[in-house]
């Protein structure tokens, strides 16, 4: 696997990942519009296809992880703590100390992801997701770099 930085040929197969492991998937306009705001945003590939995507965006010194996917058929084997670790070289390099996330509390896959690579709970946003029964809270995360 490899990780490189996101670019706008890479939107179609990027999108069509986020579409595939996000109930309430970021649209085509969110990744222009992080890649027009110069967001960080990497891939990762496998023999020339895209198989993951994280996408983070720089406050000061403190970096947010907005969205991070692996295939699904290729989950569970490493390559998504693999291309966080990745994103986590990439923020420190660039003087980040701090990375943060929002998580949906029914993301159980997720919250386990995150607490194995060492983010602990620091809060929670009401109301932060839509979800099917109206609106879901947010779990904030966060890590120092
Ligand atoms: C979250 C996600 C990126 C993790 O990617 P992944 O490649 O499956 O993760 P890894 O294989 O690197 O997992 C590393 C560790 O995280 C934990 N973990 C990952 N998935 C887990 C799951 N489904 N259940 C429990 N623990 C899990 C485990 O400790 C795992 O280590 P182990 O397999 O040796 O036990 C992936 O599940 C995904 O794309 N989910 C859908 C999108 C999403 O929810 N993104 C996050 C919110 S934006």
């Amino acid at each position: 696997m490899k990780c490189v930085p996101l670019t706008a040929k890479d939107i179609d197969a990027v999108l069509a990942l986020e579409e595939r492991v996000q109930a309430y998937p970021w649209t085509r306009g969110n990744f222009v519009d992080a890649l027009a705001a110069g967001y960080d945003g990497w891939v990762a590939r496998e023999s020339d296809t895209v198989i993951g995507f994280a996408v983070l965006m720089r406050a000061v010194d403190e970096i947010h992880l907005l969205v991070i996917g692996i295939a699904p058929e290729l989950q569970r084997a490493g390559r998504g703590r693999a291309l966080l670790d990745f994103a986590t070289r990439q923020a420190r390099e660039a003087g980040m100390t701090r990375m943060l996330l929002e998580v949906r509390p029914s993301n159980a896959a997720a919250i386990a992801f995150y607490r194995q690579a060492g983010f602990v709970e620091i809060g929670r946003r009401r109301g932060y997701y839509p979800a099917s029964a109206g609106r879901e809270d947010a779990i904030v995360m966060a890590r120092e770099l």
